[in-house]
């Protein structure tokens, strides 16, 4: 990948007004003093410029409001910003909104890499081209009680939103072995830290938490996922676009394996220190609702390729991570 550091690259990351994204893109400015960074984001409910305030006055940076899906738009930034790399982390990315309606995963997870792929192909510039797609472990299906997921794991997704995250890992996969495209997909598990869309599992436990509502907990509480702080994961995401091997996979963990009912009461009794109530603790607050259908049991990553081939290690301690995170939301909804 671009080894040239005299020149300036440009780099297309999409959907960098998420979670992960607006982790990662004041982290890459940061490391990466030769690139300049577009941002193209649709701003849907998960997005929000609120999340690069640190970044917007950069100097090396460019928002653009708009849809990975659009032709066009998409072309035009690739020649306008002479772009020679894409970091695609733009998804509809909550399983439950893909179980009500799997359309916009179709559209952006399967037929937005599809465009960003047929433009990169047709239109980047300069010889040092990369196309990194950002992926997950639920591509794999479940675990029983043991194992782990390796890059040799079968593909066997079990959600809409899996389904069409496996689609276009299969697209960016078929354009290296077709067309030569110089691809790398890293697949990660589940994330946590600031910014993450309020919708998600650790941000409901806080906010239902605090404002004294029901904390609701899937099923029994059992379903197993391996945490990673975003981080760990930028740092990986870093590694993997400037020195993962062309056409290979590097799956992402942080072997930090908590059932959601463990996480839930982790978070109460981080909350019981921070903003005790007055009466009884947090924890009697969690309930049982209805399990989400087709609830994959556990997600768990054998992460040795990127440790072994990159030197990536996820670093941040689990019980320390949490208790950021947990104060990052605190001084959010405080500032609300
Ligand atoms: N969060 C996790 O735990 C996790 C784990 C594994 C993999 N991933 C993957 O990482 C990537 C980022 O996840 P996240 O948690 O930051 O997601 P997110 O939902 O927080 O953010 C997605 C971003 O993409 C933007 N977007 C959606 N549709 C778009 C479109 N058509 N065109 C342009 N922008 C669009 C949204 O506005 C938002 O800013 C996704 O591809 C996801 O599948 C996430």
């Amino acid at each position: 990948m671009p080894e040239s550091p005299k020149e300036k690259q440009s780099i297309l990351i999409t959907g960098g007004a998420g979670f992960i994204g607006s982790n990662f893109i004041p982290f890459f400015l940061d490391k990466n003093p030769d690139y300049t960074v577009v941002n193209l984001d649709k701003l849907t409910y998960a997005g929000s410029l609120d999340n690069l305030k640190e970044v917007e006055a950069h100097p090396r940076y460019t928002f653009i409001h708009g849809d990975i899906c659009d032709f066009d738009l998409t072309k035009n930034i690739f020649i306008q910003h002479n772009i020679s790399g894409v970091i695609n982390f733009a998804a509809e990315s909550h399983v439950d909104n893909s179980i009500s309606s799997p359309n916009e995963f179709v559209k952006t997870n399967i037929e937005g890499t599809f465009n960003l792929l047929e433009i990169a192909r047709h239109f980047w510039t300069g010889s040092n081209n990369r196309f990194h797609q950002i992926s997950t472990d639920e591509v794999y299906g479940s675990l029983g009680s043991e194992g782990y997921f390796t890059e040799n794991s079968k593909y066997q997704p079990n959600s809409p939103y899996s389904a069409t995250k496996a689609s276009s890992d299969f697209l960016v996969r078929s354009y290296y072995h077709t067309y030569g495209m110089n691809v790398v997909t890293s697949n990660c598990s589940n994330n946590y830290g600031p910014k993450q869309h309020d919708e998600k599992l650790i941000p409901t436990i806080i906010r239902s938490a605090v404002n004294g509502n029901k904390i609701p907990i899937y099923g029994n509480g059992k379903n197993v996922r391996d945490w990673l702080f975003v981080k760990d994961h930028c740092e990986g995401i870093n590694l993997i676009f400037h020195r993962g091997k062309v056409g290979e996979t590097y799956l992402l963990g942080g072997n930090n394996e908590y059932d959601n009912l463990t996480i839930a009461l982790k978070v109460c009794d981080i909350l019981d220190v921070k903003l005790p109530k007055s009466n009884g603790n947090y924890k009697d607050q969690i309930k049982f609702v209805e399990n989400r259908l087709g609830h994959d049991f556990r997600y768990a990553i054998d992460a040795s390729k990127i440790s072994n081939t990159l030197g990536w290690k996820a670093k941040q301690n689990f019980d320390t991570g949490l208790e950021k995170t947990v104060q990052w939301y605190l001084d959010k909804y405080q500032q609300a």
